[in-house]
């Protein structure tokens, strides 16, 4: 990004689904905290661009009081790993999908979401095909990793504290 700001991007193969419940629950939990970073969210696909997320989705995630506001789908592109510092995978096929197209030098920016919970799961698995179960618990996983990759951004003391209030 063109600010100094710390850069998260969450990325799934549709971004309809996870990326953009990613999105919703780590922008509000930021918030919360105060932390003032830029978050985006994309799909190694792009089946659903423009397109606003899921329905079902949507349905768990107001449940739980997250907003979904604005969120449109689009693909990842090659400016993507310049502009962002996080480039967080749901699954070890986007990880191996965005490392495809990663230009050399970005690699580490790549890296799996769920490594920054504490969690026996280490993927958020595609909800497309099953029932509201499956978006509870993708819910449950991406409020798991959101809380940790909250708590390395504060270890790591990173510019990212809003000064402005
Ligand atoms: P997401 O889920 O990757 O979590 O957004 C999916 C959405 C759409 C499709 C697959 C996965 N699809 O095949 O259309």
């Amino acid at each position: 990004m063109s600010s100094n700001k710390t850069s998260v991007l969450f990325v799934c193969l549709g971004n309809i689904c996870r990326s953009p419940s990613a999105e919703a629950v780590f922008t509000k939990m930021a918030q919360n905290q105060n932390l003032d970073l830029v978050i985006d969210s994309a799909g190694t696909a792009g089946y659903h661009t423009g397109a606003e997320p899921d329905k079902r989705s949507q349905a768990v995630g107001l449940e739980r009081g997250y907003s979904f506001k604005g969120l449109k789908c689009r693909k990842v592109t090659p400016e993507d790993f310049d502009k962002f510092d996080y480039i967080l995978g749901m699954d070890n096929k986007n990880i191996s999908n965005l490392l495809e197209i990663c230009p050399k030098g970005h690699e580490d920016k790549v890296g799996l979401f769920l490594s920054f919970a504490d969690l026996q799961e280490k993927e958020v698995p595609d909800p497309y095909y099953g029932g509201k179960k499956g978006f509870e618990y993708v819910l449950d996983l991406i409020e798991e990793g959101s809380k940790g990759l909250i708590r390395q951004l504060q270890d790591n003391q990173l510019d990212c504290y809003n000064t402005n209030e």
